[in-house]
């Protein structure tokens, strides 16, 4: 791994490129502090993309990715209260739950927070594998998000199968940013979501996203794979500014913060 920006070694030798620790990545990835928030809260986006702009290949992310993006994706989540996810990505993906990870023990310890992060589902059919390890065994209760017209028989029984299940929407669907600021209220301050692309794009929409780190893939697709964002059009692009910049095997992962959240 090597950081290209902000440069802070400016041979940027092969010989500076190395795995970086769990350590070294946490401090790069660390959540602003507090002050620096809007809203009491910080939700940032990690997301995979192909160079040529796709989210998917055959359904999946994992063919764009890497061991170094493996990485980092499980040292932002080790630094997360909670994983808001898309039910799509949970069925597709086979969602499981958040592990907790020793080379992260003491540090969630020392901020509070639970052994692993919660993973928050954001569903309106509640069409979920309710016998999945992901509601079955996870170390903290999976909870899930969607509308006060949600089939209540499927809302008992994603509490039956011991998901808590939270109301942030006033129609079959979630609102968005009242999905974040419930989960805030519950103290799930630091949030990483995961997408996919349809969840991502409504967050982006609602103007609650300020960070995206987003990872280029050296690789093609073609297809009609999904962008990491779709969904309607935002009237005017926000505007982020870059905050770091990674490399690895040809990967790059970029961290980008929203403009109006810097300084
Ligand atoms: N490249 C990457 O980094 C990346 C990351 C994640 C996923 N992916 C890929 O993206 C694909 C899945 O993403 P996707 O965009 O199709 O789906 P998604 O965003 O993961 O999930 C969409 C589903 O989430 C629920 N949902 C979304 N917004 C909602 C709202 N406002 N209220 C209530 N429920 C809401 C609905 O679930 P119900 O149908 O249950 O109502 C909806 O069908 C997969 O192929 C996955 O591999 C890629």
């Amino acid at each position: 791994m090597r950081r290209l920006f902000p440069v802070t070694d400016p041979t940027l030798s092969a010989a500076a490129d190395r795995e970086w620790t769990f350590d070294e990545l946490a401090e790069a990835y660390a959540y602003p502090a507090p002050g620096e928030w809007d809203d009491g809260r910080w939700l940032r986006a990690n997301m995979v993309s192909s160079l040529d702009g796709a989210a998917q290949h055959e359904g999946r992310s994992q063919s764009l990715s890497s061991a170094a993006d493996m990485r980092i994706f499980g040292t932002l989540r080790a630094l997360a209260d909670a994983v808001v996810v898309g039910a799509e990505t949970v069925r597709l993906e086979g969602y499981r739950p958040a592990r907790a990870r020793d080379a992260f023990a003491a540090r969630r310890a020392a901020a509070g927070q639970s052994p692993a992060p919660v993973i928050a589902v954001v569903s309106a059919s509640l069409e979920l594998d309710l016998t999945a390890p992901l509601f079955t065994a996870p170390l903290v209760p999976t909870l899930v998000l969607t509308g006060a017209a949600a089939p209540p028989e499927r809302i008992a029984a994603a509490r039956k199968a011991g998901a808590e299940v939270l109301i942030a929407g006033d129609g079959a669907r979630v609102d968005p940013a009242r999905a974040v600021r419930e989960l805030a209220e519950r103290g799930l301050v630091r949030l990483l979501t995961e997408g996919g692309p349809r969840l991502l794009g409504q967050f982006v929409a609602a103007g609650v996203l300020d960070e995206m780190c987003l990872t280029v893939s050296p690789t093609l697709t073609a297809g009609s794979a999904q962008r990491v964002a779709s969904g309607p059009a935002v009237a005017v692009p926000e505007r982020f500014a870059l905050a770091s910049l990674l490399e690895r095997d040809g990967f790059l992962f970029t961290r980008y913060r929203r403009v109006r959240s810097i300084g």
